[in-house]
């Protein structure tokens, strides 16, 4: 236990500083919250001593970061949408990015796309709000990892009716914890298995919005990926040679999975856009009618209609 010492030397700030030339400041606010087991408030506002031994112990934190271990794993937490998510290395660890996802469903959900639109609302001209079903959204989160997707529409949505699915028994482990340390422990259901097999045991798995963050990076780019990205699973990395492959499974199948006019929010990686586009519009079936760019201008995400 870390308790107060009146007058001690060290501090907070000493060790922030400390490193400041080789960790960023979010990392080292993060190391030390893990240390000092408290919120990234206590950090600034309580007086916690620091002993020798907390110094080496961060010390020690800070050389594991420095040997490309992400800060994640070691503090065993990440945050996405506000909330907080246990990660271990059964999981990718969430990323801003993919927060589009969430943001993207709340959004359509809001302001016409899946509920009746008040009459000052926006209406779309567009296929987006063609159908609105007068009952609970049903969303279908493929490839679930650590949860971050479904536990964070379960929180945010309370209207809608969510499943979750991954291949990885540890990473659906994980989801289920997340699930209930959000207190969505009951909104979720979780089904093991590769891709639509899981839902062989669903109770009609039809789904208004089938949204995926599925393993996109090519096989070939495995040993040019960041020190930190090579240390996550490889099974949620892996999109095959060209780095495609779960969209050409979600293009055959999804169909017999989406209700009448249902949608598909896919994340995609760098330079995926036009592949993944080709890849739906072949089917004749479907139309692609947004892209939506990342923090960086990265084409990041795709609405995809069944017509
Ligand atoms: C890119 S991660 C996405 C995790 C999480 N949804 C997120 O956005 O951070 C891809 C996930 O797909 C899962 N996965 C890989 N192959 C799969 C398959 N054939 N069927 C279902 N899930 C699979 C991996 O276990 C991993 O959790």
């Amino acid at each position: 236990m870390i308790t107060k010492i009146a007058g001690s030397k060290k501090d907070i700030f000493y060790l922030m500083n400390k490193h400041s030339k080789a960790i960023a400041k979010v990392e080292a606010e993060m190391l030390l919250e893990y240390l000092f087991n408290c919120t990234k408030l206590d950090l600034y506002i309580r007086d916690f001593a620091v002993d020798e031994t907390i110094e080496e112990l961060y010390d020690s934190l800070v050389s594991r970061r420095l040997n490309k271990e992400p800060v994640q794993y070691m503090t065993g937490c990440a945050e996405f949408m506000g909330l907080d998510f246990i990660v271990t290395r059964d999981v990718l660890i969430p990323r801003p990015e993919t927060e589009i996802l969430v943001n993207e469903i709340i959004n359509s959900s809001q302001f016409g796309c899946f509920q009746q639109p008040h009459s000052n609302a926006i209406k779309y001209s567009s296929s987006e709000a063609t159908k609105f079903p007068n009952r609970e959204v049903k969303i279908l989160d493929l490839c679930t990892g650590s949860g971050n997707i479904a536990v964070s529409l379960a929180r945010l949505m309370p209207q809608a009716e969510i499943v979750a699915t991954d291949i990885s028994e540890g990473a659906l482990k994980i989801a289920k914890k997340n699930a209930i340390r959000n207190q969505a422990g009951d909104r979720v259901k979780f089904y093991k298995g590769n891709l639509f097999n899981a839902l062989v045991f669903a109770k009609n798995p039809k789904f208004d919005i089938i949204v995926c963050n599925p393993p996109y990076i090519k096989e070939g780019d495995f040993p040019f990926l960041q020190k930190e990205v090579r240390e996550e699973p490889e099974i949620a990395l892996n999109g095959g040679k060209d780095g495609l492959d779960f969209y050409r499974i979600i293009a055959k199948d999804s169909h017999r999975f989406l209700e009448k006019g249902g949608k598909i929010l896919l994340e995609i990686g760098f330079g995926q856009r036009k592949a993944v586009e080709d890849i739906f519009l072949s089917y004749s079936i479907f139309d692609v009618y947004k892209v939506i760019k990342d923090f960086s201008g990265t084409e990041r995400a795709v609405w995809i209609n069944l017509l």
